[in-house]
């Protein structure tokens, strides 16, 4: 496994493109499934999750070329209706398959899927809103088999705005027989960009973005292009690294309008944002201010995947701030690397007391998850003197080359292979 190694107090500055989303791509990657045909999708990030998905697709028969961000695909003929353990095991979004398998081939073998460990993660609301369209799913030994000679359009209420399971159904939902409505379905832009997919192909499906989405099913769908979006998480990532080393970074390529209730909360920390076209600059102050409260809840609220990117910053502001988190019920396991870097943080079930210090300090430290792993980056950038993070290949499934990401900022920062330690 790699170690990052970082050298902080340099504030990073210059311009740089944000990737593609992870989070858009791989539903839309999924959705290849549901139409027999050929794909082109451009800004597909090149990341661990993606080539998960892209070889659980080969081995579903559906044929890929991954290069320079563009995946083109051949789903014209699917083999299999099974998905192997071993790769299902491997991320959390395997679970997506499940709705395109089942209104495509009528039947699914699946596991239990995998993922960032930060609570308790359930798949109930897949598995139901599926049932309500006819799925049959038993569940032995941790196999799922599903099985749905035609599902049919029904209206499902969601007790809560899961963004898998609104994806998962929206996706079922398009060759089903009749109409479908979510109800209380997520609203993030992801959502937004699977929609636009979905109707490239020849589906129909209005309303995302909304809390109500409706599906009419049709017969067949077709190939389709299509660019995600861009990862509005890395561009919030990179925005904590210019404002928590007190810089001045311009992001490229970004969507301004999926970014509100983060730079919402920077601005109230004291950094400059300005914003033209799809342009986000970032001017840090000299140290940030504290911010009374945040809470993490589902769009257009604060993102629950920046929340410990914005932790690492507010334990540098001046002044208490206090993090609520409401979206997951285990997300707090970067707070115990954060404080062996002299971050004061206490908490109190769902909540985080932070207390500003005016000074990190540079330790070893360990990434739990994706974004614990990029709350430490932040903390490292901060840092006196050099911080040692090890489990990067958590970091490595949401940012494409982080390292070279940041050197490009005028961070000192250097990725440290097994091979080379061991020497
Ligand atoms: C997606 C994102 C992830 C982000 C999360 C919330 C992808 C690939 N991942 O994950 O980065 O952190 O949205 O914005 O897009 N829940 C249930 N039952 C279910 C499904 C979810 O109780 O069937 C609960 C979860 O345990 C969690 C909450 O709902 O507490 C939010 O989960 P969900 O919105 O489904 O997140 P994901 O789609 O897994």
């Amino acid at each position: 496994m790699d170690t990052l190694v970082i050298e902080g107090g340099t504030p990073l500055e210059g311009k740089i493109r944000v990737h593609g989303s992870k989070n858009a791509a791989l539903p839309i990657l999924a959705a290849t499934i549901l139409a027999a045909g050929e794909h082109r999708i451009e800004g597909v990030p090149d990341l661990l999750d993606i080539r998960v998905m892209l070889k659980i697709l080969s081995e579903l028969g559906i044929g890929s070329r991954h290069h320079d961000h563009v995946v083109d695909l051949d789903s014209r003929i699917i083999t299999t209706s099974k998905v192997p353990e071993s790769l299902m095991g491997q991320m959390r979004s395997s679970i997506m398959l499940m709705g395109p398998l089942l209104a495509r081939m009528g039947e699914a073998v699946l596991y239990r899927p995998g993922g960032c460990a930060i609570g308790s993660r359930r798949i109930d609301l897949h598995l139901d809103g599926l049932k309500k369209m006819g799925a049959e799913i038993v569940e032995r030994e941790g196999v799922m088999y599903c099985k749905a000679l035609k599902l049919v359009g029904t209206k499902i209420v969601l007790d809560y705005p899961s963004v898998g399971a609104t994806e998962n159904i929206m996706m079922a939902a398009t060759l089903a027989k009749g109409t479908t409505r979510i109800v209380n379905a997520a609203r993030e832009p992801e959502i937004i960009d699977l929609q636009n997919f979905l109707n490239k192909m020849g589906a129909r499906v209005v309303g995302a973005g909304s809390n109500e989405i409706t599906i009419e099913g049709v017969e067949r769908l077709h190939g389709a292009s299509h660019r995600v979006i861009p990862d509005r998480i890395v561009a919030g990532t990179l925005l904590s690294a210019a404002a928590i080393t007190g810089g001045d970074v311009a992001l490229c390529g970004v969507n301004p309008s999926h970014m509100e209730a983060i730079a919402d909360v920077f601005l109230r920390s004291g950094v400059e944002i300005r914003c033209s076209n799809d342009i986000m600059r970032i001017i840090g102050t000299s140290r940030p201010k504290a911010v009374d409260k945040v809470t993490t809840s589902p769009h257009p609220g604060f993102p629950t995947d920046m929340q410990p990117q914005l932790m690492a910053y507010l334990s540098i502001a001046e002044g208490t701030s206090i993090i609520n988190e409401t979206v997951f019920d285990g997300r707090f396991r970067h707070v115990s690397e954060l404080e062996r870097m002299g971050a004061q943080i206490y908490i109190d079930y769902h909540t985080a007391i932070i207390r500003g210090t005016s000074r990190l300090s540079g330790a070893r430290v360990e990434a739990t998850d994706l974004r614990a792993g990029a709350s430490l980056i932040l903390a490292g950038l901060a840092a006196e003197g050099k911080t040692f993070i090890e489990q990067v290949h958590h970091i490595d499934r949401g940012y494409e080359n982080v390292d070279q990401m940041l050197t490009k900022l005028g961070a000192r920062i250097y990725r440290r292979s097994e091979i080379y330690k061991a020497n």
